[in-house]
């Protein structure tokens, strides 16, 4: 039996950084003209904010002599200042001006400084991340309408945000979802007696028709998850509520990934529902903080022992290989029950 990983070795020594959109700050934590350095993927980069609200990113180093574009450097119009010679640069890491020259090569002028594609989709921003500075792959997933009974009933209606970082590799969070198993041992909530699992591109779905422990009652309902790529998540649950929870997933690093929800009810809800909405949405909250102190000292194991049972975690892993820009192994010798 090979050896196993250790409080020093997590086992995310076989899992890289997967490339994707990634939310990297809520939009209103950026106001224009500020400029901020971002840590996230093991690496660093620089964004601002233009006079024209545009968000643009670029890597963290200027060109000329490579100060750091994120210490004492400011924003001029829509470009970012560098605060060593004062060279300003656009969004496309294009050179737009050097204070003491007038001749600047075409080349400088279109690009010297590798940039990195940027939205902001329902108050996040995001940024396409790929380790080789691949082109994006997938659009980002949009803040779906509100549909009952089968009529768009309007937007959804923001009712909460929550940030977590936990001490785990990005993978081991959605696995959470495909381990039937947990639920009841840690949520104390029935698994899920029927579960969809589809996996289309790079998008996931899964359907669960699901028992659960409401604040009026154990009663079914269903949950419905879209997975795009590996940072976006967006699961509606209908039972006696009617809730949104959309989720992003960024890795600071192999080790370390950052959680944010922003929770959403139907529009239009009574009083009386709206409480109980609000008592769903605190429970969600409750069930990832059951999770938490087992993530935070988990180890990854390549080859965990599944019985029939566990979930769809293998076909999970494969389709999350796809999300690396390098092959990795996924193993299937387990006893697995997909
Ligand atoms: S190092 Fe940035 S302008 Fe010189
Ligand atoms: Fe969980």
């Amino acid at each position: 039996m090979s050896s196993q990983p250790s409080a020093n070795n997590r086992g995310y020594a076989g899992l890289p950084i997967p490339f994707g959109w990634f939310a990297v700050a809520m939009s209103d934590e950026i106001a224009a003209g500020d400029v901020r350095t971002m840590k996230y993927f093991g690496k660093e980069f620089v964004m601002w904010r233009g006079e024209d609200e545009q968000l643009r990113a670029v890597d963290p180093y200027c060109p000329h002599l490579g100060a750091h574009l994120g210490v004492n450097s400011n924003v001029e119009g829509n470009d970012l200042r560098c605060p060593f010679h004062h060279w300003t640069f656009n969004g496309e890491g294009g050179v737009t001006g050097i204070p003491y020259t007038k001749v600047i090569a075409p080349s400088m002028k279109r690009s010297c400084l590798p940039s990195w594609p940027v939205q902001e989709s329902a108050g996040v921003v995001y940024v396409w991340y790929h380790p080789r500075k691949e082109a994006p792959k997938w659009e980002l997933a949009q803040l779906p309408r509100c549909i009952e009974d089968g009529a768009d009933i309007g937007d959804w209606v923001p009712a909460g945000r929550h940030e977590w970082v936990i001490d785990i590799h990005i993978q081991e969070i959605t696995e959470n979802g495909q381990d039937h198993a947990h639920f009841a041992a840690v949520h104390g909530v029935p698994g899920a007696p029927s579960a969809e699992f589809k996996l289309d591109g790079w998008q996931r779905r899964n359907m669960v028709v699901a028992e659960m422990n409401t604040p009026r009652g154990p009663m079914t309902g269903t949950i419905d998850i879209t997975a795009v790529g590996p940072g976006q998540s967006i699961t509606e649950y209908t039972d006696v509520t009617h809730v949104l929870q959309v989720q992003q997933a960024t890795p600071i690093d192999a080790e370390h990934t950052q959680i944010r929800w922003q929770l959403y009810h139907a529009p239009g809800i009574s009083d009386g529902r709206m409480r109980v909405a609000q008592a769903r949405m605190r429970d969600l909250a409750k069930q990832i903080e059951q999770d938490i102190p087992i993530w935070n000292q988990k180890v990854f194991l390549e080859k965990p022992l599944l019985v029939q049972g566990d979930g769809p975690l293998l076909a999970y892993r494969r389709q999350y290989a796809k999300f690396y820009a390098d092959p990795v192994a996924v193993e299937n010798t387990a006893v697995a029950a997909e």
